[in-house]
C-alpha cells in the first residue's frame, strides 16, 4: 500500500518548501506572488457548459479570447493549446504538408516535428545549423542554405526551423522567410523557447514579427504560465486555418482544461499590461548576472560575442548557456555540482555545456544564488591541457557535426521489420528507432538513418557521461532496434 508521504501531492509539497531553487521550465518559477489568483483549481475546472464555449468549435467566450490574443501579438488567428507546443507543431506540420509529402526542417528540431513527419509520412530533407566552434554548441540556420534545398528540392511543400534553439540561438528568422516566399512555400518555426520575445523590446524579436507564416511558443516555458500551455499563431495567407483548426481537433484533448485555458489568457493579459516593464527589469537583472558571470576564467558563458558568426543572428539573453568545453569537467558533472553542493537545478546539460533557464519569475536571491555558485565552481577548476583541450574539441566536433546519412523515410523505419543489436555492434545498420538525450529532445539519430561510426560512438560517450539518453526501446540502452537485412 501506498504509504501517505510517498504520495506524488507531498513529495512535490516538500520539494517546493526545500531550498532548491529552480532553473529550468516553467516559467512562473514556483514563485508564490504569481499563482495569487489561483486559491484551488477545482474551483474554476468545468466542462464545454452553457455559456463557456467550446475549444473545438469556439463560437463564444473563447473565440472572442483568441481573437484579443491575436490583436495583441499582430497575428491573424491565434489558437490556445492545452497540449504544450508539441500538438501545434503536430499541426502545423499535418496542416501544411500532404500525407506522403516533403518537408524542409531543421535537423535540430524537437522530436514533436519527428513525430510530425512519422505521422503524415513525410519525406524530410534536413537543412543544418552552423556549429559554434569550440564550444559544441549549434548556431543558427542560414538563408542560403535554405534557398538551395528549395531550388534544388520542388517537392518541398513547408519549411519548419527552431528558433530560439534550447540554447537561445535566434536564426535569421527574416532573411529565411523571405527565401521561403519567394518560392510561395509557408514558414513554421517553433518558438516554443521564444514566448517571451513578443513582450518588451529588450529581447529578440518574435517570428511573428518577421515574416513566418505559423509561429508555435510554449507560454510554460519562458512565461508564467501552466505547463502544457502554448499557443499556435498563423499570419498571412500561405496558410490554410482550416487545415490548421482540422489536426489541432486530432491532436489536442476533447476536454480542453478551463484552469489551462483561464492560465492562457491571464497570462497573456498581464504579459499585455504590466509584463512589458517587468520584461525591462527582468533583463536589467539579466544585464548584472551576466557582467558578474563575464568574470570567470575556465567557464564559458555563451554571449553577444557570437553574435554575427556561425548563424547566430541574435541572442537570448534569459537562457544562461555555460560551458565547460575548455575544462576537464563534462556538462553532466558541473550539472551535479550545481545541483549536489548548491541546490540548483538546471534545465538541461549535454556534453558540453548546462543550460538554465531564467524568466521574470525568478527572484532576485535566485539569480545572486547562481552566479556566487558558478564563480565559486570556476574559482576551483584550471584549463584543461592544450592536448586535452585538442581531443576535447574533436569529441565535441564529431559529436555536433556528424550528419546522419537518410535511408528511408521516418514512417518506413519506425514500421519496418527490426532486431535488437548491441549498440556497439549498430555501425552501418539503419536505425528503427530514435535515439535522444532528452532534454532538448533533438535525435541524435532518427529511423530510417544510418548509424554512422561517429554516431554510435556519441550515443555511447553519453551513456558513458551518465546523459539521459532515450528513445531506445531497450530500458537499459545496451541495444538499439535496427532495420533487419
Ligand atoms: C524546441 C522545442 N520545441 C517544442 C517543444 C515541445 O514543447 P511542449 O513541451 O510545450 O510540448 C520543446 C520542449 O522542450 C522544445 O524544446
Amino acid at each position: 500500500m501506498m504509504r501517505q508521504e510517498d504520495r506524488l501531492i507531498e513529495r512535490l509539497r516538500r520539494y517546493g518548501a526545500s531550498d532548491f531553487y529552480p532553473f529550468h521550465m516553467p516559467g512562473h518559477k514556483r514563485n508564490p506572488a504569481i499563482g495569487s489568483e489561483y486559491t484551488n483549481p477545482f474551483e474554476i475546472d468545468i466542462t464545454e457548459i452553457q455559456g463557456f464555449d467550446n475549444l473545438h468549435h469556439p463560437e463564444g467566450i473563447l473565440k472572442e479570447s483568441m481573437e484579443w490574443a491575436a490583436s495583441v501579438y499582430g497575428a491573424d488567428r491565434t489558437y490556445y493549446l492545452i497540449n504544450g507546443s508539441s500538438c501545434g507543431i503536430l499541426a502545423a506540420i499535418c496542416g501544411t504538408t500532404g500525407c506522403g509529402g516533403t518537408i524542409l526542417m531543421a535537423r535540430n528540431c524537437h522530436k514533436a516535428a519527428y513525430n510530425g513527419v512519422f505521422l503524415n509520412h513525410l519525406k524530410a530533407r534536413y537543412v543544418y545549423p552552423q556549429v559554434i566552434e569550440n564550444l559544441g554548441i549549434q548556431g543558427g540556420i542560414l538563408p542560403e542554405d535554405v534557398d538551395k534545398l528549395l531550388r534544388d528540392h520542388e517537392d518541398i511543400e513547408a519549411v519548419l526551423i527552431v528558433s530560439p534553439t534550447y540554447d537561445g540561438i535566434v536564426s535569421d528568422v527574416e532573411g529565411i522567410a523571405q527565401v521561403v516566399h519567394r518560392y510561395g512555400k509557408p514558414l513554421i518555426v517553433d518558438e516554443a523557447h521564444g514566448a517571451h520575445f513578443s513582450f518588451g523590446t529588450d529581447f529578440p524579436v518574435s517570428a511573428l514579427e518577421k515574416g513566418a507564416d505559423v509561429v508555435v511558443q510554449s507560454l510554460h516555458k519562458t512565461l508564467p504560465c501552466f505547463t502544457q500551455t502554448a499557443l499556435l499563431h498563423v499570419k498571412g495567407d500561405l496558410v490554410s486555418h482550416k487545415e490548421i483548426e482540422r489536426y489541432l481537433r486530432v491532436f489536442q484533448s476533447s476536454s480542453p482544461s478551463y484552469v489551462f485555458m483561464a492560465g492562457i489568457e491571464n497570462c497573456i493579459y498581464h504579459m499585455d499590461r504590466e509584463g512589458r516593464g517587468e520584461m525591462g527589469k527582468f533583463h536589467c537583472s539579466l544585464m548584472n548576472l551576466r557582467a558578474e558571470l563575464g568574470a570567470m576564467k575556465h567557464l564559458t558563458l555563451v554571449d553577444e560575442r557570437w553574435i554575427g558568426k556561425y548563424g547566430v543572428y541574435d541572442l537570448d539573453p534569459s537562457k544562461i548557456v555555460i560551458s565547460v568545453g575548455k575544462t576537464a569537467l563534462t556538462g553532466a558533472d558541473l550539472d551535479r555540482i550545481l545541483r549536489e553542493k548548491y541546490h540548483l537545478e538546471m534545465e538541461m546539460c549535454c556534453a558540453d555545456h548546462v543550460v538554465a533557464i531564467t524568466s521574470l519569475g525568478d527572484r532576485t536571491d535566485g539569480l545572486k544564488r547562481l552566479a556566487q555558485a558558478l564563480l565559486e565552481t570556476d574559482r576551483g577548476l584550471t584549463d584543461r591541457a592544450e592536448d586535452r583541450a585538442l581531443e576535447s574539441s574533436m569529441e565535441w566536433s564529431g559529436r555536433v557535426t556528424s550528419r546522419p546519412e537518410v535511408e528511408m523515410t521516418v514512417f518506413e523505419g519506425i514500421s519496418g521489420e527490426k532486431e535488437p543489436v548491441a549498440v556497439e555492434d549498430s555501425v552501418g545498420r539503419i536505425a528503427g528507432e530514435f535515439v535522444y538525450i532528452y532534454p532538448p529532445g533533438i535525435p541524435i539519430v532518427a529511423p530510417g538513418e544510418m548509424l554512422l561510426p561517429s554516431l554510435v560512438h556519441t550515443i555511447w560517450e553519453y551513456q558513458k557521461m551518465g546523459l539521459s539518453v532515450q528513445g531506445m526501446e531497450d530500458p537499459s540502452g545496451k541495444t538499439i532496434k535496427v532495420i533487419k537485412r
